[in-house]
């Protein structure tokens, strides 16, 4: 029995597990992969805090955040993380994050998108790696205990109390039980549906929403879907923001600027999209910037241009599009990272906090994480004190589990759902992506329910036991297809526009939709319905 169970292993598990630890509990991460594996490691750009009080101050923060979110956000949890964040990253600098520092030895900053203010720390451009790298060491020195390489199967929940998860051993090939008296999904986000039209790593795949609408927790927002304006052109990797922040140029295909590279990136994307969509190419121009500049601030970006596009910035411009990139809707949480089941909370991109609303800023998501992870570890803690040992039998949700799993290796595999995995990403792009209508919508939705009734005739080929990838991809489409269809739906039932989320037929923002979608699944159906901005 686990005091801190926490499921997923980015900087908002891991900020989670050393909080928790605090209190000299017994605290583990079990995850999909590894740490220094998470989609975290990706983030390059940076982490905003008002570190300086000269030109910028909290307040400012708090508004550029709100403006961002079009409505949907609760500016006093706002305000909360942007007060916060000082202390956050002199934390991180204290734990041993190797901030880039400025000629006076200070933590530098560096210009984000929607916002005038210079307020993004940043550690070159590899920012959350060395965030993670760093509360990775940081969890090893405090003996939390990994539980790596197992998939989130389903939560235990008994009178609407989590009473730890079920998971899958992936090297094992077992399914295992995991009693905890407090649980955390720190899971991650959704915008690894767009396959192959993501800056996200493979492993993003849903499973902690999924696995969460299956048990009854409440989701929020998950129409709204993030998309970077600049990826890779072919491979989507990111292009860090900061390649703007510090200067550089969006050009058209007769090398003119054609947007204010600053702006959200919500408006920057659709403007990107709108030449890509008339045949025209985008190119980044970073060779201004020079080799030197280049070097010591864009480091990744120059080996990842040269290594996946072939180009050197400080010579060539570079073809970029836009790609999905984050995921604003999540779990529904509170400002103490409550869910509406009891004993179980949710941090980072998995949760909806009501900080980033229809649009985040660019250094926001790193913020966000870190301060939640906190939130999230401190309260699962103290709520774990209170807990006496839950009982030891075995949960029927292990059984059931066992039970699925057997089934799986029994399906047949006349369709191959690799196929429909690839299906379903530029199915997302063409049409749940930067530019969406009732059509189409539908459209997705009608093919949705064509896959869905597919999946008995899906199935695995590989029937080993042991480190079964063929098993743990199937079980992460499944997830992927279930967080697709509410994807689809809540995109379908906004009818206006609002922030990331834009509708050809309905292109102005509404009043009425100023509200927050709110997703439940009672007795296996999905009910929509909109609630007040809380
Ligand atoms: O562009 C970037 O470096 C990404 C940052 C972010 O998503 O916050």
């Amino acid at each position: 029995m686990y005091d801190v169970l926490i499921i997923g292993s980015g900087a908002a598990g891991l900020t989670a597990a050393l909080n928790a630890k605090e209190n000299g509990l017994k605290v583990a991460i079990l995850s999909k992969t590894y740490p220094t594996h998470s989609q975290t490691v990706q983030a390059q750009g940076g982490i905003n805090a008002v570190l300086y009080e000269d030109d910028d101050s909290v307040d400012i923060h708090t508004q550029d955040t709100y403006k961002a979110s079009c409505g949907l956000a609760n500016k006093e949890n706002i305000n909360f993380m942007c007060k916060n964040a000082k202390d956050t990253i002199l934390w991180l600098d204290k734990i041993g994050v190797p901030f880039t520092k400025n000629k006076n030895s200070k933590i530098a900053q560096r210009k984000f998108g929607g916002t005038k203010k210079i307020r993004t720390c940043y550690s070159s451009d590899y920012t959350g790696l060395k965030i993670v790298h760093t509360l990775f060491d940081q969890c090893i020195k405090n003996d939390v205990e990994f539980l790596n390489e197992h998939i989130l199967l389903e939560l235990i929940i008994d009178n609407n109390v989590c009473l730890g998860v079920i998971a899958f051993d992936i090297i094992e090939g077992i399914v295992k039980e995991f009693k905890a008296k407090s649980t955390i999904l720190a899971t991650g986000g959704y915008a690894g549906i767009y396959t192959n039209f993501t800056t996200n790593s493979f492993s993003n795949t849903a499973d902690g929403l999924a696995v969460s609408l299956n048990a009854g927790v409440n989701l929020s927002n998950i129409e709204f879907v993030q998309f970077h304006p600049t990826a890779l052109v072919n491979s989507n990797i990111l292009v860090s923001e900061s390649a703007r922040g510090e200067g550089g140029y969006l050009l058209d295909q007769n090398e003119k600027r054609f947007v204010d590279e600053l702006k959200p990136r919500d408006e920057v994307a659709r403007a990107i999209y709108k030449k890509i969509k008339n045949n025209e190419k985008v190119y980044l121009d970073l060779r201004h910037l020079g080799l030197e500049k280049i070097n010591s601030l864009m480091p990744q970006e120059k080996r990842l241009a040269l290594e996946f596009s072939n180009i050197k910035l400080e010579h060539e411009l570079l073809p970029i599009n836009p790609a999905a990139h984050y995921s604003m809707g999540g779990i529904k949480t509170d400002i103490n990272s409550n869910t509406n089941i009891n004993s179980l909370y949710a941090c980072g991109e998995v949760a909806q906090a009501s900080i980033h609303g229809a649009n985040r800023l660019g250094g926001n998501s790193l913020l966000e994480i870190v301060i939640f992870g906190k939130v999230a570890g401190v309260n699962a803690s103290n709520n774990a004190k209170e807990i006496k040992n839950n009982k030891d039998k075995e949960s029927n949700e292990f059984k059931k589990q066992k039970q699925y799993i057997k089934e799986i290796y029994t399906y047949t595999n006349e369709i191959n759902f690799y196929e429909s995995k690839e299906y379903l990403g530029k199915l997302f792009f063409d049409n749940v992506g930067l530019f969406r209508n009732e059509e189409n919508l539908q459209l997705v939705i009608n093919k949705l329910d064509e896959i869905k009734s597919k999946i008995p005739k899906m199935g695995i080929l590989d029937k080993s036991i042991e480190y079964n990838k063929n098993l743990v991809d199937f079980l992460e489409f499944l997830n992927m297809i279930e967080i697709a269809e509410v994807i689809a739906k809540t995109a379908k039932n906004r009818k206006e526009s609002r922030g990331a989320h834009y509708r050809d037929d309905y292109p102005e923002e509404s009043k009425s939709y100023e509200k927050n979608s709110l997703i439940k699944k009672v007795d296996n159906k999905l009910i929509l319905s909109f609630e007040d901005v809380l």
